[in-house]
């Protein structure tokens, strides 16, 4: 890893890509963005497209592809069954992490459809690092309930802690002595932890939970969906790996995992997913269900032309020049809010730039989503779609009652190598301003509430008119600019 200098001194994470195929942008004056909101039920799952400018509700299936992996879309093998394109996926996952197995399926929730139906039991527990929204509701669909057992500094938002996806041994140790290795399903290790703020664990923290878990025969089973951020951190942050190789850096991480399963969405820059393993008896239990619900052993559910797009994409992760380009306009996006006084989570991790929003908004209750509240907010402010990683993305308590979340985060997905940075830097200048003006956010209450994964669908209303305020404070600040 070579460090690049600028000569000026003004160092700016530079791109070790350039741009060949473009999409057209579209910036709405703010009174349709305020009328696009509204419509969406200021939830900005629900807005569309034509009417965001800068979308960064996630980096899942569009993160930007090259130009190898769109020319190895023209040569899939279509085939249902014996597909050359799934033997090259299998066998770069092989060389990758050494696995011997592998299984296809469409995308990362339904991996972990299938594995915790296999091995989720009633009353199970599967402790983690932290949950993940659609990991949680798959392992409570069984039965069975998820424990986190991390460090206090994964929740302490603004930190300098190189490694908060940490799990705790000690608070491993404990939940196996309490309820027993029979009870726990398996042990989950997620990489570039999401909920979180996109934090990783380290590879010595994996080796020790690793252990532990073969002292109980349990399974340690990894969520690699978000891999290429962890290995990256794990090369600049962990110095026992400073000069280590990625493809070192994953065959140790697969080699302290009893079973691995991705998003392809994410791992890969495609869409799709796979579970991989060396174990022939898990591998066994879980084929089974591979047909029945996602698609033949050889393409599950994926097209092949995605197939390959992903076996292409796992090698470019192998790139220390691919994987460092998120978290460097991400770090740079951090520390040009954190040095303005914005709260954002640090330190920096992969994913995204996640705004705190109970310090950004402190006036606004978590009854009334803060998360949320400022995503509406931002979407008005600068035609930008983030993603709310609050309440709203809890189920609600089986008596009815909410369940606040631990952190309330307007997570800014950064797909990778998408944004330009000045794009970037337009949206600092909006959220700069936002910040200024936050006393005119207020918050904003449900109007039509699903009971699963409500943030996905769910449609929110202003508690007042704060935001046609914010509007005409926008207009006075910014007179007929969009
Ligand atoms: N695990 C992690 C850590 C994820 O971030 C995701 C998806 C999944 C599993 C599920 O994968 O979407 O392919 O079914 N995260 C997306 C996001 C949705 O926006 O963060 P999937």
């Amino acid at each position: 890893m070579r460090e690049l200098k600028f000569y000026t001194g003004n160092a700016v994470p530079l791109e070790m890509h350039k741009v060949r195929i473009v999409q057209k942008l579209n910036l709405l004056p703010i009174d349709d963005r305020l009328k696009a909101i509204t419509e969406a039920g200021n939830n900005t799952f629900l807005l569309r497209n034509k009417d965001t400018f800068l979308d960064m509700l996630t980096d899942s299936g569009v993160n930007a592809m090259s130009d190898i992996q769109l020319s190895a879309m023209m040569v899939a093998d279509d085939s249902y069954a014996g597909s050359a394109t799934f033997t090259k996926l299998e066998s770069k996952l092989q060389e990758i992490f050494g696995t011997k197995y592998v299984l296809p399926a469409h995308q990362g929730r339904a991996c972990e459809h299938i594995i915790s139906k296999i091995f989720v039991k009633k009353d199970d527990v599967v402790p983690t690092n932290y949950h993940f929204t659609t990991t949680k509701a798959h392992i409570c669909l069984q039965g069975g309930t998820v424990l986190e057992v991390h460090y206090p500094e994964a929740l302490i938002v603004e930190s300098n802690n190189p490694f908060k996806g940490n799990m705790s041994p000690e608070l491993l140790k404990k939940a196996i002595a309490k309820y027993g290795a029979d009870h726990i399903a398996f042990v989950r290790m997620e990489a570039g932890t999401n909920l979180i703020g996109g934090q990783p664990f380290s590879l010595a923290n994996l080796k020790e939970i690793y252990t532990i878990c073969k002292q109980h025969n349990l399974l340690l089973v990894l969520d690699a969906s978000l891999l290429a951020d962890n290995l990256y951190f794990i090369k600049v942050r962990e110095p026992a790996y400073q000069n280590a190789d990625i493809r070192k850096i994953a065959r140790e991480i697969a080699d302290h995992s009893d079973i691995i399963y991705f998003s392809a969405r994410k791992l890969g820059h495609a869409r799709g997913g796979g579970i991989c393993t060396n174990n022939h008896e898990l591998y066994m239990k879980m084929r089974e269900l591979v047909p029945l619900y996602e698609g033949f052993l050889t393409y599950g559910g994926m097209s092949v032309r995605e197939i390959e797009a992903i076996t292409v994409g796992l090698e470019e992760t192998m790139d220390y020049d691919m994987i460092s380009q998120g978290p460097l306009f991400i770090e740079y996006m951090v520390n040009e809010l954190k040095q303005r006084g914005i709260p954002v989570v640090t330190p920096a991790g992969g994913l995204g730039c996640h705004l705190n929003a109970m310090a950004f908004v402190s006036h606004i209750s978590q009854s009334e989503y803060p998360a949320g509240a400022l995503g509406a907010a931002l979407f008005i402010a600068g035609g930008i779609r983030g993603m709310e990683r609050g309440t709203i993305s809890e189920e609600r308590e089986a008596d009815g009652s909410e369940h606040y979340a631990n952190m309330e985060l307007l997570r800014l997905a950064l797909p990778r190598r998408v944004f330009t940075l000045s794009q970037i830097n337009y949206a600092i200048d909006r959220i700069v301003w936002l910040y200024e003006n936050r006393k005119l956010i207020g918050g904003l209450k449900f109007v039509e509430e699903p009971k699963v994964l409500r943030f996905f669908m769910g449609k929110l209303t202003p508690v007042s008119d704060w935001q046609e305020k914010l509007v005409t404070k926008f207009k006075a600040d910014f007179g007929d600019s969009l």
